[in-house]
């Protein structure tokens, strides 16, 4: 069984091939536009995917190797994301899978976030998964595939949004996540201590308050100019403070839900499952409580269409395809 997978949530076009060897093929193409106006603007978004699709199509079907009658279905992201996007992709496997007489197999883009663990890999369940990304923060509990039972989440900002928003406070371009990354490797995380909110009450998140503690603390410098110097000579010690902040917090709740939960695997999965600190704290995190550490390659990590190809795959083992009556949901 040979699967289309196509993504088209936020700002990445993407097509990829897999079957039963593996990975075949994963196109990404990444929205450039965006950059200049300090995130995602929807409209904009939609209008390169319309753009990009085909091509991107084209091109993971020539990397694998594979011809459009040696597939057996299509599957596609159907949310959550931006609407105008989504329907981009979601038409267009329609069409494709009209044309080609393919069944269509429709993905939820955080369910595949965790699945992108199984391109390359076995996971063994039951296991919790971290699920981190520019638009969610959730920890999930997922004893068999597609039963993912969601036992905290945030009640505000998402750690992605909270690296974007708190990066763009210290003037570095969107997405700022990989950027204090970066950044962080040559800072002091202890020097400044920024909150961590919500830390024993239940399995919910909270990063809206670390972005105020973020801005209060800048302004606290003094005037623009004064500021801007003291970004100057501090910026990577104030990207790896913030960083340890929000990567104590998932830490903190992820101990909590394992304690909870009596699971011996953890995934890591989202965009925010590329962050260098938070890949260390989860593997101490597991060699102390002898766990098994599940986290995708980085490419994996953030928004591609080999993980809507792997848990189409999956979806369609088991018998779980879609019709043309398939439907674009914004929030799932
Ligand atoms: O999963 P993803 O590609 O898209 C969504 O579905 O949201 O995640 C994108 C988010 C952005 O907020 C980006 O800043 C963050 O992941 N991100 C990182 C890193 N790489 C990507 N945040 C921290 N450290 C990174 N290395
Ligand atoms: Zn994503």
């Amino acid at each position: 069984m040979t699967i289309l997978g196509i993504e088209s949530s936020c700002d990445e076009t993407s097509a990829a091939v897999y079957n039963a060897s593996g990975l075949l093929s994963n196109v990404v193409s990444t929205q450039a536009i965006h950059k200049k106006y300090g995130g995602v603007v929807p409209e904009f978004a939609s209008r390169a995917h319309e753009q990009a699709i085909w091509p991107t199509v084209e091109q993971a079907l020539s990397e694998a190797g594979m011809k459009k009658s040696d597939l057996q279905g299509v599957a596609v992201a159907n949310g959550p994301g931006l609407m105008g996007a989504l329907l981009v992709g979601l038409s267009f496997a329609k069409g494709f899978a009209l044309s080609n007489k393919l069944p269509i197999i429709g993905v939820n883009h955080m369910q595949a976030h965790v699945y992108a663990n199984f391109i390359e890999k076995k996971p063994e369940f039951p296991f919790l998964c971290l699920t981190v990304s520019g638009g969610h923060t959730q920890i999930e509990y997922i004893p068999e595939p597609f039963n993912h039972q969601i036992l905290g989440k945030t009640r505000d900002d998402a750690a992605g949004e909270a690296f974007d928003k708190i990066g763009k406070i210290f003037g570095l371009p969107y997405p700022a996540g990989p950027v204090m990354d970066k950044l962080s490797a040559n800072g002091d995380p202890r020097f400044h201590r920024f909150p961590r909110a919500l830390m024993n009450e239940g399995f919910d998140f909270s990063f809206s308050g670390l972005k105020t503690s973020a801005l209060y603390h800048l302004e606290s410098v003094g005037n623009k100019d004064e500021q801007k110097a003291y970004l100057e000579k501090n910026l990577s010690h104030l990207c790896a403070s913030v960083s340890d902040a929000i990567t104590d917090a998932l830490i903190r709740k992820t101990k909590m839900a394992i304690d909870e939960t009596g699971v011996k695997t953890l995934l890591l999965a989202g965009g925010v499952s590329a962050n260098s600190m938070l890949r260390a704290k989860s593997e101490k995190l597991a060699k102390e409580n002898g766990l098994k550490l599940y986290v995708p390659r980085i490419s994996f990590c953030t928004d591609n269409a080999a993980m809507i190809a792997v848990t189409g795959y999956m979806k369609a083992k088991r018998g779980l395809f879609d019709d043309m009556s398939l439907k674009a949901y914004a929030r799932m």
